[in-house]
C-alpha cells in the first residue's frame, strides 16, 4: 500500500496483495501482545516502543521501489491494520529536506528509525490559540525508537540526513478506517519559548 499525503496520511486505495515479511509479521505480533494489556495511553505508547526496540525491522522490508522515496513529497506506506482496529503500522520514507505540516495525533504513536535521520520539532499551543510556542527538538538517528502519547504531541518532522531516511510508526488506531493519524494541523505563527 503506497500513500502520498503532505502529513503522511495513507491512501487507502493501494493495497499491497503480498504476504507480510516474516520481519513484519514478529513486530506485530510483539505488539499485539502488549496493546492487549489495555493499558493506559502513554503506558501502552512505552510498551509498544519496547517491543519495536527489540523487533526493528531492516529497512529491506519496503520494497526496492518504495525505498527509493518520491521527490515532490515524503511517502507513507500502510503495512498493517489490526483487524480489530486497535493498532496500525506506517512505513514513512523521506528525500533529503522533506518535512510534515506541523500536526498532532489522535491517538498514541511509537516510531523508530529504520534508515538515516529524523529531525523533530515540538510545540505548545499558547492559552488562546493564536500561536504556537517552540518546545524543544529531537534528532532521531538509525535505530533510535521513541513514543508518545496525546495531548502535548503536537510537532513537525524532516529528513536532515544526505540520504533517504525511512521510519516505521504505529498508531493506535486504524488509520484506513479514519483517514489518518492527524487530529489537527496547525497553520499558526510561531514563536520562540
Ligand atoms: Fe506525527
Amino acid at each position: 500500500m503506497t500513500a502520498n499525503d503532505a502529513a503522511g496520511r495513507p491512501d487507502l486505495t493501494l493495497l499491497s496483495p503480498s504476504p507480510a515479511p516474516p520481519e513484519l509479521d514478529e513486530l506485530v505480533t510483539a505488539v499485539r501482545a502488549v496493546v492487549n494489556k489495555h493499558a493506559d495511553w502513554r503506558h501502552t505508547a512505552q510498551l509498544v516502543a519496547d517491543e519495536l526496540r527489540s523487533h526493528l525491522p531492516s529497512p529491506e522490508i519496503l520494497t526496492d521501489e518504495q525505498r527509493v522515496g518520491d521527490p515532490d513529497t515524503h511517502q507513507s506506506h500502510l503495512l498493517h491494520v489490526e483487524p480489530d482496529g486497535a493498532f496500525s503500522v506506517v512505513a514513512l520514507v523521506w528525500r533529503p529536506g522533506q518535512v510534515t505540516q506541523i500536526h498532532d495525533h489522535v491517538t498514541w504513536c511509537v516510531f523508530g528509525v529504520l534508515q538515516g535521520i529524523e529531525y523533530e520539532e515540538v510545540f505548545t499551543l499558547d492559552e488562546d490559540g493564536e500561536y504556537l510556542i517552540e518546545a524543544g527538538d529531537n534528532s532521531n538517528g538509525t535505530g533510535e525508537v521513541s513514543g508518545f502519547a496525546p495531548p502535548g504531541d503536537i510537532h513537525r518532522v524532516r529528513n536532515v540526513g544526505e540520504g533517504t531516511a525511512i521510519s516505521l510508526h504505529i498508531y493506535g488506531t486504524d488509520v484506513s478506517r479514519i483517514g489518518s493519524s492527524v487530529r489537527r494541523y496547525y497553520d499558526l505563527p510561531i514563536r520562540a519559548s
